[in-house]
């Protein structure tokens, strides 16, 4: 999947209007298992570990992206830090609470906040409700804007993604794929969340029509202040609306760095062969094709010490004993490799 990419003479100095400063989100040492059930007893025999151990914060008002190949464990990672799956293991610490602790009466104003965008729009709308019920059900839920108000909320939030408010009372099959998204995002916004997760919000759409739908994400998170973790497995797709970047692979973390940064200097093999994969926007950029040989390898036995190592072209003996930490090898730049002699 390519996205048409945004030109770079659109993307705004990030840094200006980033983060706060303070954090609004702190994920501590995340894990997401699913267990596989074998034999007569239907006992637990292994796990899937699709999040293994990762710990990150988002500021208030900054956007991140969360990027790796397809089973790398993102939505798992964004669906366990809303509690739409529930964690394993760890923490997630939401403007000062750890969310991962509270009843699920207690989750329900924390619901509020924390929004989600799904992939596909034509999955994730019911077919049988109206837009209208479609918006405006999470805002029944939460007892908001009651009455005559609750109309003009929907037809406000309509015209703000881009559809007009006399669409109102139609049916999801009669809207187009990135009209549906619209929808999706109109849903998301109803309830003034401040944090939303957007998991690949393009990725199902027409390629001629992903760059709208991701310009409209930032005009909303820049206008509504929102904080944002975008999921994309196309780095390239979320270069120039993200702040930040995070690169997953096998359900762990290999590099964090600003997005800007990430593109220009990788300093994680995985994170290297990941953009010379990727088409690049960018003709001053120069990059070697990498090939990654074999698939990712299974989660449920990940390989030891560097998760990485059965597919790196760096790797040497010691990655297979040595799980690599996250540190800080830049200002703001973290990898997860034990090698400082390459890159
Ligand atoms: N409900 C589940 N039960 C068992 N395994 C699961 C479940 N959901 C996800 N997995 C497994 O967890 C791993 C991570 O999946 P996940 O969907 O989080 O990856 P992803 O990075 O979002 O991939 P994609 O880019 O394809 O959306 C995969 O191996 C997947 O098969
Ligand atoms: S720790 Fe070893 S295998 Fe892992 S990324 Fe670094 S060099 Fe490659
Ligand atoms: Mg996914």
């Amino acid at each position: 999947m390519t996205a048409t990419p945004l030109s770079p003479s659109v993307a705004r100095d990030r840094s200006a209007m980033a983060a706060t400063g303070q954090t609004l989100l702190d994920v501590q040492h995340l894990e997401k298992y699913f267990p596989i059930r074998g034999g007569l007893m239907s006992r637990v025999v292994g796990n899937v570990k699709a999040v293994n151990d990762i710990s990150f914060k988002v500021g208030r008002g900054e956007v991140v992206g969360l990027v790796g190949e397809s089973g790398s464990g993102k939505t798992t990672a964004g669906r366990a830090i809303l509690r739409l799956v529930e964690p394993t293991g760890g923490q997630v610490i939401f403007n000062g609470t750890d969310i991962t602790k509270l009843s699920k009466g207690q989750m329900r104003d924390y619901r509020r906040e924390m929004q989600i965008i799904f992939q596909d729009p034509f999955a994730s709308l019911n077919p049988r409700m109206t837009v209208s019920d479609i918006i405006g059900e999470a805002m029944q839920i939460h007892n908001l804007h009651p009455g005559r108000e609750r109309i003009d909320r929907i037809a406000e939030l309509l015209q703000r993604v881009g559809l007009r408010p006399e669409h109102m009372g139609r049916y999801p099959h009669e809207f187009s794929g990135g009209q549906r998204q619209r929808i999706g995002i109109a849903r998301a916004l109803a309830v003034d969340p401040s944090f939303i997760v957007a998991d690949e919000p393009v990725s199902a759409l027409d390629v001629s029509i992903q760059a709208q739908v991701v310009n409209l994400i930032q005009d909303l998170q820049e206008e509504l202040g929102l904080t944002v973790l975008f999921i994309a497995h196309d780095l390239h797709v979320v270069e120039y609306i993200c702040d930040r970047m995070i690169v997953m692979y096998l359900g762990r973390i290999m590099e964090i760095a600003p997005s800007r940064e990430l593109n220009r200097n990788p300093k994680h093999p995985y994170t290297e062969a990941l953009l010379s994969a990727a088409p690049v926007p960018d003709p001053t950029i120069k990059r070697q094709r990498i090939i990654l040989e074999g698939d990712i390898p299974s989660p449920i036995n990940p390989p030891s010490g560097c998760v990485f190592r059965t597919r790196c072209r760096y790797a040497i003996a010691d990655c297979a004993n040595i799980v690599p930490e996250l540190r800080e090898v830049a200002p703001d730049h973290f990898k997860a490799c034990i090698r400082d002699d390459i890159l």
